[in-house]
């Protein structure tokens, strides 16, 4: 985290000093504030020189324009129904406008219409998300700045305060995924991942860590397959959030954490093979999301399983032509070592349901090439044996701007996985290439209320925007926790 920002909350206030942003709305007029600031009219002229229009995430800065003011910031707001999204880009643009300074007042209002508190806190989640960089391994270049000081002057300041406690949280969580998905695949092997997801039980998640003897004691074959080629041994973690009813039967999140993917010995191209240690982007947003659900003590009871093993070719690694034995007992030829994740997943997921019984399970892995052919970087593969919960997690989607695209499941898919010696195969053709890694997984879920999130797209290289500048986004961690937040709680 390059620049650290502290937060606060106040009635709209006018400060003496430091940097100013101000929005610009729908009719491109200046907020009230802004308009008792512009006695010599320089806003209004600067403003109609950029030909500023208040787009969203726009914005426009000007010099010096007062007194001990260093700097304003017209920040764009335009758009008819705004939503979280948003106010994130707004925060975000304020952030990356206020350069230097030291302290940044942002007066959250505009010429009509009311910012509530839910949106003064989309505006700080998406400030302290811009200021977000992985630098802690440059030794040359890391911009040491001074901590920057963001008051968010605001109609209600005493409910936004209440309101940003949870979804400071999220944001927090959002930030534990990016710090674990961009750290280098030496430093965070399966052992030390399980380091960080222990280091949850800080907040009240009960973690358990299964190690090689323990998976093996559960005849895990599918992950162990995979783990059996590196030097650095597999690991599952166990966390439990019970923030909900005893007895409630609990809602499971299961994350593919590959910490780096070689491919095995069907090995990938030496070009991008770097950008494989995000294999555990979505290990990464499971171990977020816990960490957001306990951090603002949400109610409800939560499961978070995570698959860590790392996908090396070696003399003892596993070939193509293999059968395993998977925990659910199903037999799987291995045809391609490259396809990994659903074998860790197969087991993730086989136990998740036998021991918890969860009314749902969602699971996210960076799992296709082929996502990314169907959906670029701007959606994640949504597949589900449930329209209500594929439902629920496109709303969820698009109120937090983390989207989710549908994709279909069916016998004809399911059947492309069948295999010619075992019960299954671990890949089918190339054509349809996420449907039937999804229809692999299926087969482990034993009719449990089942979701699979393909984020190969969304987790990592993804497009940067006004409050994502990091390589790794963390995507998922917003979206299922408002997903616990508007469905399970
Ligand atoms: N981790 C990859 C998928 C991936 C590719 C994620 C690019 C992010 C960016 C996964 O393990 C994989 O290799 N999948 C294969 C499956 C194939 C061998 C059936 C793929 O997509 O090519
Ligand atoms: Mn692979
Ligand atoms: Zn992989």
């Amino acid at each position: 985290m390059a620049r650290r920002l502290n937060i606060a909350f106040s009635s709209i206030d006018l400060p003496k000093s430091g940097a100013v942003a101000f929005l610009v709305g729908e009719n491109g007029k200046l907020s009230p504030a802004a308009r008792r600031f512009d006695s010599d009219g320089r806003l209004e002229r600067a403003k109609s020189i950029a030909e500023f229009k208040g787009k969203i995430g726009a914005s426009v800065d000007v010099m010096a324009p007062r007194d001990h003011i260093d700097r304003v910031i017209l920040v764009g707001a335009g758009g008819k129904e705004i939503g979280e999204p948003d106010w994130m880009k707004i925060g975000g643009a304020a952030v990356a406008g206020a350069g230097s300074a030291s302290s940044l007042t942002l007066v959250a209002e505009t010429d009509g219409a009311e910012i509530d508190k839910a949106a003064a806190c989309a505006i700080a989640a998406g400030a302290k998300l811009r200021a977000y960089d992985f630098d802690a391994y440059k030794t040359k270049d890391r911009k040491v700045r001074p901590a920057l000081k963001l008051v968010i002057a605001c109609s209600d300041p005493a409910g936004a305060r209440k309101a940003w406690k949870d979804m400071e949280a999220a944001t927090d969580g959002v930030i534990l995924a990016r710090d674990l998905v961009n750290e280098p695949p030496n430093v965070l092997g399966p052992v030390e991942f399980a380091g960080r997801a222990r280091q949850l039980s800080k907040l009240g998640v009960q973690v358990e860590v299964l190690d090689d003897k323990a998976m093996r004691k559960l005849k895990m074959g599918a992950l162990l397959g995979v783990a059996q080629g590196s030097v650095r041994p597999g690991r599952m973690v166990v966390m439990q959030w019970k923030g909900g009813k005893a007895g409630k039967a609990p809602v499971a999140f299961v994350g593919k954490g590959v910490v780096f993917d070689t491919g095995g010995i069907s090995i990938k191209p030496a070009g991008g093979m770097e950008d494989m240690k995000g294999d555990m982007g979505g290990a990464a947003a499971v171990t977020g999301l816990m960490h957001a659900l306990a951090a603002r003590k949400a109610k409800v009871n939560a499961v978070g399983i995570i698959g860590l093993v790392e996908n090396m070719p070696d003399g003892n690694a596993q070939r193509p032509g293999d059968i395993v034995t998977s925990m659910s007992g199903q037999t799987i030829e291995i045809i391609n070592t490259d396809a990994e994740g659903r074998l860790v997943l197969a087991d993730a997921l086989w136990y998740c349901q036998n021991r918890f019984k969860p009314q749902a399970m969602i699971d996210l892995a960076t799992l296709t090439g082929a996502i990314m052919v169907s959906l670029g970087q701007h959606y994640a593969g949504l597949f589900s044996n449930n329209d209500e919960l594929a439902t629920r997690l496109t709303e969820a989607g698009q109120a937090t701007g983390e989207r989710v695209w549908r994709m279909p499941m069916g016998p004809e898919y399911n059947k492309m996985m069948d295999s010619k010696f075992a019960d299954v195969k671990n890949a089918g053709e190339r054509w349809g290439g996420s449907i039937t890694a999804a229809q692999f997984l299926e087969r482990f879920v034993n009719n449990t209320v089942w979701a699979h999130l393909d984020i190969a797209g969304t987790a990592m290289g993804s497009p940067k925007n006004e409050y994502s500048q990091s390589w790794g986004s963390g995507f998922g961690v917003r979206l299922l926790d408002r997903l616990v937040a508007d469905n399970y709680e």
